[in-house]
């Protein structure tokens, strides 16, 4: 079903197909037509964190930024669920038209720049769903906080959605807020990752209830780099590390048709760029938390490929797009 439904929403405008299909997911999840996109996805158990996952395929963050399909996407068979990027206030984003689509790439180039409707909004509907699987909420910085200040915005969204989600993701890896990706390196790296733990630890004795802290990083670093993120993770002691987002890179894609559209190129390109870094991190972590591989994600090998390189869980956006839910069902049960 999903191929006839593609060829229709890809004959239109690319946000316009995202806000259709969460209308519509919205407004069938839990009800009788929920059939249409149920299925049942075979048991693959992990425990990772101290937290049990059904099976290690999960949904990446910024589908469902403000949390509105929670059932959904759970109906669909995902593992786990990630929701947000989702800010202290709400924010427009960036100008439309911000998502492109590369089909011959099998790639989406986006500018979105954390448009959500805040945190309040996303925890709300966290309350409402009915889901009782893993659910990671994913917290940034709005844009118009200035850089020196972005610290308090995670620390705002950390103690809003804490009590909601069974893992929170650090996004400091986004190339759409200005400045954001400064946050991965050096001091500003370790000044945020501490803040961070002490909160984590107040909110734990507050809650009774300890829940794990991951970063999402980048693609964009060479090997020195990524050594000093794995580094500073480790000596701040960082649950998980989610590698990776989008990349700035275009050299695969420039001779195509948006292949020079700015903002975070996803899908078929990033997949090496990704499993690279997921490889880097295996080495250089040690085993020492585990590591969430995402990044051109599109079929069983690819899946097979990240969890070779080191990944513990993994994570689908752009190859979801093509695929369809039958690319959970198709990875679980090609899990080698
Ligand atoms: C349209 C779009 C919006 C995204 N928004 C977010 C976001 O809000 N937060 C985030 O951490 N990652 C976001 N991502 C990145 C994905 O979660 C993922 O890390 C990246 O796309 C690589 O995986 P993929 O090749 O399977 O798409 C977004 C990706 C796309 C295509």
């Amino acid at each position: 079903m999903y191929p006839l439904l593609r060829s229709f929403l890809f004959t239109q405008d690319a946000e316009w197909s995202h806000d259709f299909t969460i209308k519509s997911l919205k407004k069938l999840q839990g009800g009788p037509l929920e059939c249409l996109f149920r299925q049942h996805v075979p048991a693959k158990p992990v425990n990772l964190f101290g937290i049990d996952f059904k099976n290690p395929v999960g949904l990446a963050a910024g589908l469902d930024k403000n949390g509105e399909c929670i059932d959904a996407f759970a109906a669909m068979g995902f593992g786990f669920i990630e929701v947000g990027t989702v800010t202290p206030r709400p924010q427009p984003g960036n100008d439309k038209p911000r998502i492109f689509r590369l089909p011959e790439a099998h790639a989406i180039i986006n500018r979105m720049g954390f448009n959500n409707k805040g945190v309040d909004y996303l925890v709300e509907q966290v309350k409402k769903s009915r889901y009782d699987g893993v659910l990671g909420i994913n917290i940034g910085k709005n844009k118009d906080t200035p850089n020196e200040d972005g610290k308090n915005d995670y620390l705002t969204c950390l103690e809003k959605v804490y009590p909601h989600a069974s893992y929170i993701t650090v996004n400091i890896s986004s190339p759409n807020t200005p400045g954001l990706r400064n946050l991965q390196y050096g001091e500003a790296l370790d000044e945020l990752l501490g803040a961070i733990k002490e909160k984590q630890a107040l909110l734990n004795q507050q809650h009774g209830a300890y829940k794990p802290v991951l970063v999402k990083i980048a693609p964009d670093m060479d090997d020195n780099e990524v050594a000093q993120v794995a580094n500073s993770l480790i000596q701040n002691e960082i649950d998980g590390v989610i590698a990776t987002n989008t990349t700035l890179a275009r050299d695969k894609v420039k001779h195509l048709q948006h292949g020079d559209e700015m903002g975070g190129l996803s899908g078929m390109p990033v997949r090496t760029q990704s499993t690279h870094v997921v490889s880097e991190l295996k080495k250089l972590l040690d085993g020492k938390m585990p590591i969430v591989g995402v990044g051109g994600i599109n079929s069983s090998e690819s899946a097979n490929e990240k969890i070779k390189s080191g990944a513990d869980l993994l994570q689908v956006y752009t190859g979801f797009i093509y695929r369809g839910p039958n690319l959970i069902k198709e990875i679980v049960q090609g899990l080698e």
